[in-house]
């Protein structure tokens, strides 16, 4: 089945002309937005839903209105303001980026693909992005939903990740040079709603007619997957230790690697080896009575399945910080103060389980 392409956009654009969703950084029709603010929306969207990015883009745009404001803040209210979203070093490339745009680009960002690049935190899909939807400039923009969508357009049965150069050249085949950025927009909306993973609704679909998995009877069937293996667990402890004065021990992760830069509860090293016990006596920043907490905190990251053990304990002040626990990384932080630190979800999770465990009750250890 022939996809008449000119066809098939007219049908899209149509459809998104009535129906597009109304999101925090779209601008209404016929009003160019502001770069800067499709950057940052589409930062925040990579990996997250537009559920879960929407009131982070508010309060970001609430806090720092244009680029030379986030340039000039420092990283650590950066993180504590993405604290909760995930993939951290998104956070830290972001910062990077705006001190790049205002540094080099006179604090705009540049239209082509090549030059967004070259810049942090943007690749392929961003850079095409801010071209279509910030500049109106023809661009091919790609990410899960297109892909979705392309794959059950052409009926493609190659599985992905394979597909993935296929598609792309599909996706571009079709790319109109008239209103790139609503057409992007609108094949995102499309894949978020109509045309969505398990579901499809088929029957309500503007582009049905084109669609050659419809006429097949393929379409939920499509994008087919190579098998994803199983993520392998991990295991390890986190030691909340609670001071007498209501401060609780937190450490800064190194700036590189997972979840870097961000606050933690000290903890010992993650293993895959089931037999590696945790060991207070060797990986507990402090001397104390560490009390194993009875279930445990898990969290998913994209490699692997997290399982901490928690272990708490009370302590009085002027307790030393053990030298292998990196003291000038750890800081005590008052638990009323703990919501505003650039502590990840699963750090997050790691002290509700100790406080609702009964560490809030002074005395209990
Ligand atoms: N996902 C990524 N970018 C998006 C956008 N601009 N609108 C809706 N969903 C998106």
């Amino acid at each position: 089945m022939q996809v008449d392409a000119s066809a098939f956009v007219r049908a899209v654009l149509g459809w998104y002309d009535w129906s597009a969703r109304k999101l925090p950084w779209r601008t209404p029709p016929g009003v160019q937005p502001d770069p800067y603010k499709v950057w940052l929306s589409e930062i925040m969207l990579q990996q997250t839903t537009v559920k879960s990015a929407s009131p982070y883009y508010t309060a970001f745009i609430q806090r720092w209105a244009q680029v030379e404001a986030l340039a000039a803040a420092d990283q650590e209210d950066v993180l504590r303001m993405w604290a909760g979203l995930g993939y951290y070093s998104r956070a830290r490339n972001l910062h990077r980026c705006a001190g790049e745009v205002v540094a080099f680009h006179g604090g705009k960002f540049p239209d082509s693909e090549e030059r967004l690049r070259a810049l942090p935190g943007i690749g392929d899909y961003t850079a095409a992005a801010i071209r279509a939807i910030a500049f109106g400039k023809p661009a091919t923009v790609v990410d899960g939903n297109v892909e979705r969508v392309v794959a059950r357009l052409f009926a493609v049965e190659t599985p992905l990740p394979g597909a993935k150069p296929e598609l792309k050249r599909l996706a571009g085949g079709l790319t109109p040079r008239e209103r790139p950025g609503d057409y992007a927009q609108a094949m995102m909306d499309l894949g978020a709603t109509v045309c969505s993973p398990r579901n499809p609704a088929c029957l309500v679909c503007p582009v049905g007619e084109h669609c050659a998995a419809r006429a097949k009877g393929l379409s939920a069937l499509l994008p087919n997957r190579e098998d994803a293996k199983d993520k392998p667990v991990r295991r390890g402890a986190a030691y909340f230790a609670l001071r007498s004065d209501g401060a609780v021990l937190l450490r800064k992760r190194p700036e590189k690697g997972l979840l870097g830069g961000m606050m933690e509860v000290p903890g010992g090293p993650w293993s895959e080896d089931a037999g590696a016990a945790p060991d207070p006596s060797r990986h507990a920043p402090l001397d104390g009575r560490w009390t194993k907490l009875a279930g445990g905190v898990r969290h998913t990251f994209t490699h692997f399945h997290l399982e901490l053990t928690v272990y708490c304990a009370m302590v009085q002040t002027g307790v030393a910080i053990r030298e292998d626990a990196d003291p000038e990384r750890c800081r005590w932080i008052m638990r009323r103060d703990l919501e505003g630190e650039a502590l990840p979800t699963l750090m997050r999770k790691v002290i509700a389980h100790a406080l609702e465990s009964g560490m809030s009750k002074p005395g209990k250890g």
